[in-house]
């Protein structure tokens, strides 16, 4: 029930894959760029709750280096949908408290794009409530070969040594947290390029239920499921 998971079974970081939108507008006779709608506004309903229920940080595949590979009219409405997003809901994160950062290369982006995002992170910067994450243009594979090239050019000038911890690797990435629980919706059951180093040790819930359908309460379903699974992190717990 609500309000009664004990704080220390609530995930910090949640990332989510939503998906599923095209297969939702279609089975409605609706055009996909219409599933990519009713999704934003899903993004408004699970934020707000994501922050509600005490969530650190929650970061939404939005757009993956992939998504260029799509018909042109379909990239050119996913390019409009910060702007859409934001134009409607930018009051409410604030409110709310809730803090906009991106992670992923936004330069590829129509320069509109880049700057609404960028203007939506600068609006939002003081907040202390939950940090909401769009991965947009982002490629975890990509993510990690940025990184690499970062670390080894600055090996290469004396800056540092070939010393690299596991923990500093982290700092490398767009996303430098570890990932506690992964949701992908509408039935899937893979990663496609998402957090590859983070979710080492994530919890996984692949849901059926399309993103446009994906609301507080399967939210809140996600989060008690994760509340009853038990974290090893490759090694024993109580019960073993
Ligand atoms: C995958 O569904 C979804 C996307 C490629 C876009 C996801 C974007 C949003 C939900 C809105 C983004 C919101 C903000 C705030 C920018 P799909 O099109 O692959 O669905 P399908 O598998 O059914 O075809």
């Amino acid at each position: 029930m609500k309000g009664e998971i004990l704080m220390e079974h609530t995930p910090k970081t949640v990332a989510i894959i939503m998906d599923g939108n095209g297969r939702w507008a279609k089975a409605k006779g609706l055009p996909r760029t219409a599933g990519h709608k009713k999704g934003a506004d899903q993004v408004r309903d699970v934020a707000l709750e994501a922050n509600r229920r005490g969530i650190q940080k929650l970061i939404l595949y939005a757009f993956s280096t992939e998504n260029w590979k799509r018909p042109e009219d379909e990239v050119s409405y996913l390019c409009k949908l910060p702007g859409m997003f934001f134009n409607k809901f930018i009051q409410e994160l604030m409110d709310n408290n809730i803090r906009v950062t991106f992670a992923g290369e936004l330069e590829r982006f129509p320069e509109s794009t880049a700057k609404v995002i960028r203007r939506a992170v600068d609006q939002t910067s003081h907040n202390t409530g939950m940090e909401l994450c769009l991965a947009i243009n982002y490629g975890s594979r990509r993510e990690i070969l940025l990184g690499m090239q970062k670390y080894a050019d600055e090996v290469a000038s004396g800056a540092r040594k070939n010393d690299l911890s596991e923990e500093e690797f982290s700092n490398y990435l767009f996303v430098p947290e570890e990932i506690d629980l992964l949701i992908r919706t509408s039935g899937e059951v893979r990663i496609s390029n998402f957090l590859l180093w983070q979710i080492a040790y994530a919890e996984m819930i692949f849901t059926e239920r399309p993103w446009p359908e994906f609301d507080e309460q399967a939210l809140d379903e996600c989060l008690e499921e994760y509340s009853h699974r038990h974290r090893r992190f490759g090694g024993l717990d109580d019960e073993n």
